[in-house]
């Protein structure tokens, strides 16, 4: 048979972390390439108490039929109030949508403003997901500077003048990749550039929950004076990702186009998985599952960073975060490494990471790469790093 796949995915390949899973099944494979929480911290046994209670309980048939697109009614309330975290207040239930992960929001985002050929700002590095979906709706992703206190403000009011963006995606809090915070300063600025701009900005914050120094930074969708922010979050890393249950919020029209835009992906989010993630909170279970969380994601990025300075070769530079699931590191251009063409030898000696371009949006970067600390142990993080550095070094000779 010839296939002839649509405009929109005949050259679409893979994400890069969708190929790597296929490397990773080498049983003695440390893998810093993912961004799995730590298969330990996830609550089994909780969430098999929960839901055979649900399923026997009043709502158990409830639980079972159809339900509506906009989530599950005792969810969206909940979360109208648990944003205040945020310091996004004033929100209702019809702000709130239930999506299945965040992902679904970024996907719905873009379905719901982005035509093709739009473009879309992004930070660079940024989600590579984000880029593969923007991607997909035949949008242009465009890079925006940024540095130690996020995006270059600079940068992105030209890009903005010059390229007419439908939308900016961010994720201020803990960046998937680079694990950096944006200050208080770059995040209402974000807020006062865009709405001037009249652009969309798709708020993506998975990782908040998960902080073990420093202090929480207002959201940008706090600052949001005229609708043009829509934010999203996840129990993916706090709960368990494979129960498929997050949000998004935001002014009631867009939340509604969304809606129109998920019932045609999947009518609605599992509502088991809905009414699971609600009792975990309503018992009390969320906040205590986080404070034994985060000393085991401390530990572990504390690890990480030891490791890398005791061990990685003099050129190698990264990040040290407050937060979330990951290290970003670069080589000097002096050193010439490059990380994509080094990471089948990195694999072959039992060590996986994900390499810089896939996170840029032209997709040219050949310095840098992304270490996850929240699946290996202690242990097995100061080994592959002691082999990764070996490895680095000898190239460098
Ligand atoms: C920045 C960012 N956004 C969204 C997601 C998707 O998460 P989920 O769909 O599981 O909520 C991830 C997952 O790693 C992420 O890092």
């Amino acid at each position: 048979m010839q296939y002839v796949f649509s405009d929109r995915m005949k050259d679409m390949g893979g994400n890069a972390i969708r190929e790597i899973f296929k490397l990773l099944s080498r049983p003695d494979m440390i893998s810093f390439a993912g961004g799995f929480p730590t298969a330990s911290l996830l609550p089994v046994k909780e969430v098999g108490e929960i839901a055979g209670g649900l399923l026997r309980g009043e709502k158990g048939v409830e639980i079972l039929q159809y339900g509506a697109t906009e989530g599950y009614a005792p969810l969206r309330e909940r979360i109208a109030s648990f944003v205040s975290r945020y310091g996004i207040t004033g929100m209702k239930s019809d702000n709130v949508r239930i999506v299945s992960g965040g992902q679904q929001t970024i996907d719905l985002m873009c379905k719901c403003f982005v035509n093709a050929g739009d473009a879309v700002l992004v930070e660079d590095p940024t989600y590579l997901a984000a880029l593969h979906i923007v991607r997909t709706y035949r949008g242009v992703p465009v890079g925006v500077k940024s540095g130690e206190e996020g995006l270059d403000l600079e940068d992105l009011e030209a890009k903005i003048v010059k390229h007419k963006p439908k939308l900016l995606y961010c994720v201020p809090t803990f960046s998937n990749p680079t694990g950096r915070t944006y200050s208080l300063r770059v995040r209402k600025e974000i807020a006062r550039i865009t709405a001037k701009h009249g652009v969309m900005v798709l708020e993506d914050d998975p990782y908040s929950e998960i902080r073990f120094a420093g202090e929480r930074v207002p959201s940008v969708k706090s600052f949001d004076e005229c609708g043009n922010v829509v934010f999203t979050a996840s129990f993916s890393k706090t709960v368990s990702p494979g129960l498929r249950v997050g949000y998004c919020l935001g002014d009631p029209t867009v939340m509604a186009k969304l809606t129109i835009g998920k019932q045609a992906a999947d009518v609605h989010t599992s509502l088991l998985s809905q009414a699971i993630v609600e009792e975990y909170f309503a018992r009390g279970l969320f906040d205590k599952k986080l404070s034994c969380a985060i000393p085991v994601y401390k530990e572990k990025k504390d690890a990480m960073h030891a490791a890398i300075l005791k061990y990685m070769p003099k050129e190698f530079s990264c990040t040290d975060p407050e937060g979330g699931l990951f290290i970003w590191g670069g080589f000097d251009e002096s050193a010439g490494i490059d990380t994509a063409n080094a990471f089948a030898g990195a694999c072959g000696r039992g060590v996986a990471y994900v390499s810089g371009e896939s996170f840029f949006a032209d997709g040219k970067d050949r310095r840098h790469l992304r270490l996850n600390y929240s699946a290996a142990t202690p242990e097995q993080i100061e080994r592959g790093i002691k082999i990764l550095a070996e490895y680095f070094k000898e190239s460098i000779k």
